[in-house]
């Protein structure tokens, strides 16, 4: 399995950009396509997808676009408001649950493309990002690629006005202490 972070130095594995870059931009999309094509996995319409903390939905949708096929798709979010509005914009053949991905209701070995969102970042907690990646694991397949997309140290530069941002004291990962890579999902070592 290839774990991917956007905007690593090292580009191999995935690290962590500024929310606005990385969740609502295109960009991500030019590293997500990039990492697929030098991998030679490009057979997306054949490829079961899992994005835990889904939010809107909008990563599978975009998936659809690259001729995913939204029947493989699955959405998982805790937020039944997320999951509601994932099924008003999505084709009705997605997958959508309410759900915790540390409560994943899937066979092992289950999903070729993993999407993580924004998810990391929402738990502090060094247990609890061993719990995810322990979660991830089980269900993505030897060969699968799990794509981490997050905030990195830049985040409260960024956005240093915004008090609620601030309050939650988001988590987020140095690139430069490569903590993601250190807690990266990899089955083969
Ligand atoms: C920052 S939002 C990212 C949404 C979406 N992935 C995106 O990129 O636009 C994080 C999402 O993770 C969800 N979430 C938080 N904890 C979760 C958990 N334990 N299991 C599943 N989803 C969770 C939240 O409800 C929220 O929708």
């Amino acid at each position: 399995m290839v774990t991917f972070t956007y905007g690593h130095e090292k580009s191999r594995f995935l690290d962590a950009i500024d929310l606005y870059r990385c969740f609502n931009n295109y960009r991500i999309w030019k590293y997500i396509i990039a990492a697929l094509l030098v991998l030679n996995k490009t057979q997306l319409s054949e490829y079961k997808i899992l994005e835990p903390g889904c939010g809107g939905g909008e990563k599978l949708r975009f998936l659809t676009e690259l001729r995913a096929n939204p029947e493989n798709c699955y959405g998982l979010d805790t937020s039944k408001r997320a999951i509601d509005l994932c099924k008003y914009l999505s084709p009705s053949t997605m997958n959508f649950q309410v759900g915790s991905v540390f409560d994943l209701a899937f066979e092992n070995n289950t999903f070729d493309i993993i999407i993580c969102s924004g998810l990391f970042s929402c738990f502090n907690d060094d247990n609890d990002i061993k719990r995810l990646s322990k979660a991830l694991k089980r269900v993505i397949k030897d060969d699968g690629i799990l794509f981490i997309v997050d905030i990195n140290e830049n985040f409260p530069i960024i956005y240093e006005k915004n008090e609620v941002t601030m309050q939650k004291k988001l988590r987020y990962f140095d690139s430069k202490k490569g903590e993601l890579v250190s807690c990266q999902v990899n089955k083969v070592g």
